[in-house]
């Protein structure tokens, strides 16, 4: 099963999550949401990593 992991990270924190779902998973591509352009539906599973300011999620993962 492939996996796309894709995540916005202001401090890093999110980032450092990524990282470690990307390692424990076999199939798996992780891509900041600043230089997303892989094709969806290539993959099996879409993991959205994001953090939460002030009761809102990232923008640019909003619109993804
Ligand atoms: C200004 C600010 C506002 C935040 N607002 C929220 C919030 O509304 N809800 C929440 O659960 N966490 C909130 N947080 C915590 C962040 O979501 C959390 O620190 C997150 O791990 C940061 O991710 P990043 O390091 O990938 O940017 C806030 C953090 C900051 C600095």
């Amino acid at each position: 099963m492939k996996t796309l992991i894709t995540y916005a990270s202001k401090t890093g924190t999110t980032e450092k999550c990524a990282k470690e779902i990307n390692r424990q998973l076999k199939n798996s591509k992780m891509v900041n949401i600043l230089n997303q352009n892989e094709d969806i539906n290539r993959y099996d599973c879409i993991v959205v990593g994001t953090p939460i300011r002030m009761g809102m999620i990232d923008k640019k993962i909003k619109k993804f």
